[in-house]
């Protein structure tokens, strides 16, 4: 595991929207697995800024979006700020903004007549499209990936999944609250990639901020792999893994030290 500790956000950021761009200078039509939540929005805002300067070229690239909302998709019609949908949240943080072709952007619709074959359609997708080659990640303040809420398995596969209090409490925080949607009202399950999904990526890359993610950041990376912090099946991947975190999210981290030495390590090596 390649654990890097930058000094805020920004530069967590600049880092992870590096690696992508790395990704697709190196492989034009690759394909990534997209996610959503606040954490990203400062990689995707790094990521336009080089397309718009820098002329990096996502008319190649295809993506899959993690998870959905059950019972929610696009709806253009509506102002950003009552359209909750993580399409909606795609299109207006990132794919608006770039080359992607619309096409590439797969994001699974919420609204779907049977959502249990659509997930199995999004699995078999996901193949034709020859496998993720990179994963971004966020963590949930449950040690959730995607919608993989505690207790799912570490084996599962795209599907439905009932959301947990704190994961509701957190998004209706987030996104709910300023659409003056009530607590109630809100998506109570949603679509997501399982974890057995994810861990088919080839590469992964996680980022978490701030001081509220740091103990569930040193148990995900650092405690015993188990269910119950469905991110920690991090340490089960066999590809290459990234983990981009600022220094509050990295604060309760027992080996940062060790961490910090590897990187500089690489660096000096270059590997
Ligand atoms: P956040 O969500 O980026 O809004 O903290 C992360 C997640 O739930 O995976």
């Amino acid at each position: 595991m390649n654990i890097i500790i930058r000094e805020n956000y920004n530069e967590m950021s600049r880092y992870a929207a590096g690696i992508i761009a790395g990704l697709i200078r190196s492989k034009p039509d690759c394909v990534l697995g997209m996610a959503t939540g606040s954490t990203p929005i400062g990689t995707y805002r790094e990521l336009i800024r080089m397309h718009r300067d820098e002329g990096l070229d996502f008319s190649n690239v295809r993506c899959f979006n993690l998870d959905e909302y059950l019972g929610i998709g696009l709806d253009l019609s509506k102002p950003y700020n009552e359209d909750q949908s993580y399409a909606r949240f795609m299109y207006e943080e990132l794919f608006k903004n770039i080359n992607i072709k619309k096409e590439n952007t797969s994001v699974l619709d919420g609204r779907a007549k049977d959502p249990g074959k659509l997930c199995k359609w999004y699995e078999d997708e996901i193949k034709r499209a020859g496998g993720i080659d990179l994963q971004l990640l966020g963590i949930g303040g449950d040690g959730h990936w995607a919608f993989n809420e505690p207790g799912s398995s570490l084996a599962s596969r795209t599907r439905v999944q009932a959301l947990t209090k704190q994961t509701l409490d957190d998004n209706y925080e987030m996104f709910y609250k300023n659409a003056g949607t009530a607590r109630e009202d809100m998506p109570h399950f949603a679509l997501t990639m399982g974890i057995g999904t994810i861990l088919e990526a080839r590469n992964i890359m996680m980022l978490a901020s701030g001081i509220k993610k740091a103990e569930v950041v040193a148990k995900a990376l650092e405690g015993p792999v188990t269910s119950q912090i469905t991110a920690s099946a991090i340490q089960l991947h066999s590809g290459g893994i990234t983990v981009v975190l600022d220094k509050d999210a990295a604060s309760r981290l027992v080996y940062a030290d060790r961490y910090a030495h590897v990187e500089a390590l690489r660096k000096r090596y270059s590997i």
